[in-house]
């Protein structure tokens, strides 16, 4: 029996290892992590992370041919493929910081893996590092090894969160990147055998491993500029009269530009594209390619442009100020279908509006209380090292209420602003919170997800990302 032993039981780690288990009962799959607390959600009923369809995978075969544990010397020793899953985060200190991908927790995955080997193993870059991470990694191992040998592979995952389990389920692909040796090849061929239990041969792309490396980055950074692509559009069509939804439908219809990832939005969130794409440019830098490292940075740009654009036009609409105004905020994490809240721009939104004094009721479905003060109460950069902890002022910290309800968190608010596109938004009795709302009542809608006619014609004044824009809206001076 194969065993496979993942290090990091997080977004990624966690789903990828059910699929694996699911779809190879010839395998078994251990799932290993520092975090106690994790380890024990994994075990529990209460999964410590809310994806769709990933409650079903893991009871299907957790306590069969997948388990989860603290263990993590002991499982990475007894493996013959291990998994590095770790969190790559944005460096907050010292050199490249803020920019270049902080290896800290690779580094000690690797070092520990050395450590405890006692037989030959296929270690797999899970995680997203920057192209030459392998070289590093290489080094580190084979400079501890005693004797025994390591191949590394970079499979990076392109899995979304709130899709993830489709996406395993049904790759686009499945990208395996190794050295052009006789041992690398082998490594990639016994990667490869496990994939194949579910994903079509055609599917399986084999590469070098820079290739594979930046790849993933590259990936990602194109995503993310489509997006900022359409937002840029966004505010030329709220100048001109267009309609973003009608320009990206028309846009996307040419079959070489293509369709997904043009919806125009309060600006993207998640993890990983900001944190990929800032190492992108870190890494152009040091290869003494401003130029190219310029037009990728500008992709981050448009990304905060368009959440600063998003306050500005609450606050401008609402007669230049919120100051003691309650603004209802319905969705704090980063898209619909998952509670994470990492780099999600309802932060940078909310602290925007608690500037200019705002009293925030928030509502989200999955995410809770304790995260929501936690992210608004970081500096940014700082949501992966809460030892750095900055307290909130206790005047901001009183102007923050987080509610379970849509209807609760809109009474008697001055505006809502919707920041997450959660289907439950859609449905949403907006005569009723009308009714229950000042006047004249505001809704700012940063990802499409209302009618704004159908809500001009309840009473309310609507801003909607790129869309004609109200009469109210359009006879006030321009924002930037
Ligand atoms: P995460 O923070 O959710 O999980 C990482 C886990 O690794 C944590 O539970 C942490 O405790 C554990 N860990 C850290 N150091 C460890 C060590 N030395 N030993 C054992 N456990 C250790 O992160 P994530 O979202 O799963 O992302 C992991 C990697 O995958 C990142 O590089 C990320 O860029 C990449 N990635 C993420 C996504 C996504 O959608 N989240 C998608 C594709 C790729
Ligand atoms: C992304 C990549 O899609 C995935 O391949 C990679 O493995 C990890 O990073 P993720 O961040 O989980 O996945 O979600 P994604 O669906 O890409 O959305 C990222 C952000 O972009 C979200 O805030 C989303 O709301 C936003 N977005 C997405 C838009 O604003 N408009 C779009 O058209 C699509």
């Amino acid at each position: 029996m194969v065993k496979i032993c993942c290090i990091g039981a997080g977004y990624v780690g966690g789903p990828t290892m059910a699929v694996i288990a699911l779809k190879c009962p010839s395998v078994e799959v251990v799932v290993v992590d520092i975090s106690v607390s994790r380890i024990t959600a994994w075990n529990s009923e209460q999964l410590p992370i809310y994806e769709p369809g990933l409650d079903e995978v893991v009871k299907q075969c957790r306590g069969k041919n997948l388990f989860f544990s603290v263990d993590v010397e002991k499982h990475v020793s007894e493996a013959d493929i291990i998994f590095v899953s770790v969190n790559t985060p944005t460096k907050t200190q010292g050199l490249g910081a803020g920019k270049a991908a902080d290896l800290t927790y690779w580094e000690s995955a690797a070092r520990m893996i050395a450590d405890v080997s006692k037989s030959d193993k296929i270690v797999v870059e899970k995680s997203t590092v920057p192209v030459k991470t392998a070289e590093a990694i290489e080094k580190i191992l084979t400079h501890n090894s005693k004797g025994i040998k390591f191949q590394i592979l970079s499979n990076p995952e392109f899995l979304a969160e709130g899709t993830a389990i489709e996406d395993l389920f049904s790759p686009d692909r499945v990208l395996i990147g190794g050295r052009e040796t006789p041992g690398g090849q082998k490594a990639i061929k016994a990667l490869k055998a496990v994939y194949a239990n579910w994903v079509p041969e055609e599917r399986i792309i084999c590469t070098n491993l820079w290739s594979a490396e930046l790849s993933k980055l590259a990936a990602n950074a194109f995503l993310a500029q489509r997006i900022s692509s359409v937002n840029a559009m966004s505010a030329l069509c709220e100048a001109t009269g267009a309609d973003v939804s009608q320009v990206a439908h028309a846009v996307g219809k040419d079959t070489r530009i293509g369709a997904k990832f043009l919806n125009a939005s309060v600006g993207f969130g998640g993890s990983c594209f900001q944190k990929d794409i800032l190492n992108l440019v870190y890494i152009c830098e040091c290869n003494g390619l401003p130029e190219v490292a310029n037009y990728w940075k500008q992709v981050i740009k448009v990304n905060d442009y368009q959440k600063n654009r998003f306050v500005n036009r609450i606050v401008s609409s609402m007669f230049n100020t919120v100051s003691g105004k309650k603004i209802a905020v319905l969705g704090f994490a980063f898209k619909k279908d998952t509670g994470d809240t990492r780099e999600t721009p309802a932060i940078d939104v909310c602290k925007g509006l608690i500037d200019d004094k705002a009293k925030l009721s928030i509502y989200d479905p999955q995410v809770t209380e304790e995260q929501i003060q936690r992210d608004l109460s970081l500096n940014k950069f700082d949501w992966d090292h809460p030892a750095h902890l900055q307290p909130l002022s206790p005047a901001s910290k009183k102007d923050i209420t987080v509610v379970w309800d849509a209807y609760e968190a809109t009474k008697n608010a001055h505006a809502i602003c919707i920041l997450t596109e959660w289907d439950e938004f859609k449905n949403l009795d907006f005569q009723k919170i009308y009714n229950n709302m000042q006047k004249p009542a505001f809704l700012f809608d940063g990802r499409n997800v209302v009618n704004p006619q159908k809500l001009r014609d309840i009473g309310f004044v609507v801003y909607s990302i790129g869309k004609p824009l109200d009469p109210w809206i359009k006879d006030l001076p321009a924002v930037a």
